[in-house]
């Protein structure tokens, strides 16, 4: 017995010791000391020994079985180190790097909606309250109620949206709204007169789009409804607005123009600021930057809202949110805007 213990304890050893992977260590470990192994076997025959050898054999077993297990606890862990720096030396990497080092990317707010808050901003300061209205609008609110007849071209297939769906007796089709005017008309009829209102939001038309134009754009409406109000306050409040979204003093100046929900109808350009008037390809020589839409509300459009023109008057404007925003940062394609270009986007 102890002869043969000793025999299996020294080839066990040995074997170990040469032992070049993992794999092979379980072998081994199966072979000697599983359940049908060489040395557990060896155990299982303690019980035919005469009753005086049999507590000497057993401790001499049990020794080597404990010896046999850490050697191969000890074997393991070697080759796992080997292993370990032979991968470490092919694919290096500095442990001692922070984890976050690369962080998140966190967004930017876009571009327009900076600017749109920035004008939210100046005119809250100047007393107007801001104000949402539906992007899907009736053909009344859109047209009818702003004195825009049936038969004016901007009804026409090709430059509104039309949703399928029936005709309302009373309020027509539904559209996407072409402007942001109809809530003129909503805003009064929710307030009442007086008021002094914005609003920002998205508009829609059925165009063909090139680098000056969008099917989809975004404006902000702007309406003073009081008693002895004039073209004075508008020119006011603009020249206001605008020397302080720029930060600096900016002149407006009027030419008339034509929109059926206002009497008289103006144009309001504003001064260049890239050349300072002095005339530039950005404001073709002119000196002047074409701005937006305006004009002294019409009375049919303070009728259609319940205001009684008689002691109410004021004015309302609207203008493109793209426009300023290429006009400041000197962009030349609207479509930039949402065309989903992160190194366009990231620049602001
Ligand atoms: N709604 C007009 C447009 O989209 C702009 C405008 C608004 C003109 C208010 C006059 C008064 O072109």
């Amino acid at each position: 017995m102890n002869q043969e213990l000793e025999k299996l304890k020294k080839q066990a050893t040995e074997a170990i010791q040469k032992a070049a992977s993992t794999a092979t260590l379980t072998e081994l470990d199966v072979r000697y000391l599983g359940r049908k192994g060489e040395l557990t076997n060896m155990l299982r025959t303690l019980k035919d020994l005469p009753e005086n050898e049999r507590k000497k054999a057993g401790q001499a077993l049990n020794a080597a079985k404990n010896e046999l297990e850490q050697a191969f606890a000890h074997k393991r862990a070697t080759l796992e180190k080997t292993a370990l720096e032979a991968s470490l030396k092919q694919e290096f990497f500095d442990i001692t790097l922070p984890g976050t080092l690369r962080g998140h990317a966190i967004g930017t707010v876009h571009v327009l909606s900076q600017l749109q808050e920035e004008a939210e901003r100046i005119f809250s300061q100047m007393g107007f309250m801001i104000v949402d209205g539906p992007e899907i609008e009736s053909e009344y609110y859109n047209f009818e109620s702003l004195n825009i007849p049936a038969d004016h071209p901007a009804r026409d297939m090709q430059d509104t949206f039309f949703i399928k769906q029936k005709r309302d007796a009373s309020h027509g089709r539904l559209v996407l709204r072409t402007h942001t005017s109809p809530n003129q008309v909503r805003a009064l009829e929710k307030y009442g007169a007086p008021i002094r209102m914005i609003v920002p939001g998205r508009v829609f038309r059925n165009e063909a789009t090139d680098a000056r134009h969008e099917h989809t754009f975004n404006q902000i409406e702007g309406m003073l409804i009081d008693k002895d109000i004039s073209i004075a306050t508008l020119k006011g409040i603009m020249k206001e607005f605008l020397s302080r979204l720029f930060g600096k003093e900016v002149e407006v100046r009027f030419r008339p123009g034509y929109f059926p929900f206002v009497e008289p109808g103006l144009e309001l350009d504003f001064s260049c600021l890239l050349c300072e008037s002095k005339g530039c390809r950005v404001c073709k020589n002119t000196g002047w930057v074409e701005f937006m839409g305006s004009g002294m509300t019409h009375e049919n459009v303070l009728r259609a809202s319940g205001v009684d023109p008689k002691i109410y008057q004021g004015w309302a404007f609207g203008f493109g949110l793209e426009r300023l925003a290429m006009m400041r940062y000197g962009i030349n394609d609207i479509r930039l805007f949402n065309g989903g270009d992160l190194r366009f986007i990231k620049q602001f």
